[in-house]
């Protein structure tokens, strides 16, 4: 695996780009975005990734994220250090994918990226398209949940970001 993103580096110089959306930016996203960071820093690949989240809403702009998520991900060895931020017109030339939790962070961001016109270059998928271990398509929102659904969001993100960056889609 590792020779083709040696491929990717030395032919093209290039990060690939990597934006999770959620809605609140709070939970599932900021949570996508530190498993993709952790992953990628124990797989060494941290010359050929960068990656950011973002909430199609706007309400928790500048906040940190939810405090059980936080805690959630810190019982794996996970930190969650990202501030919420609402998804804008840039990302869709910014980022290579735009990876969304549920269909409504589907639908929203698709109607926004016929609004970045010809010059945009993400290519939109449901993050849950990449999982290997379950037929579940959305990342279920936790926030009016209990405990439990934190922890489930993290085993769907570890399944389906183990997926993404082993994906030939992410790869070449
Ligand atoms: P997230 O969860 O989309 O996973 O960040 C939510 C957080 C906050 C709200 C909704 C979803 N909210 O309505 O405030």
């Amino acid at each position: 695996m590792k020779k083709y993103y040696k491929l990717l580096k030395f032919e093209f110089e290039m990060k690939k780009k990597l934006l999770f959306v959620c809605l609140g930016n709070i939970c599932r996203s900021p949570a996508a975005e530190a498993v993709c960071l952790h992953k990628i820093y124990e797989q060494g690949l941290q010359d050929y990734y960068e990656v950011d989240s973002a909430g199609t809403g706007s309400w928790h702009v500048g906040n940190k994220a939810d405090s059980r998520m936080r805690a959630a991900a810190l019982r794996r060895g996970i930190e969650i250090k990202s501030l919420a931020r609402q998804i804008s017109l840039h990302d869709f030339y910014e980022f290579d994918f735009i990876l969304t939790m549920d269909k409504d962070n589907l639908s929203t961001v698709e109607s926004l990226s016929s609004k970045a016109g010809q010059q945009k270059i993400a290519n939109i998928q449901p993050l849950l398209k990449f999982a290997r271990k379950t037929n579940i398509i959305e990342v279920p929102d936790p926030y009016y949940g209990g405990e439990k659904g934190f922890e489930d969001v993290l085993d769907l993100l570890d399944d389906a970001i183990d997926g993404l960056l082993a994906s030939p889609e992410i790869i070449c």
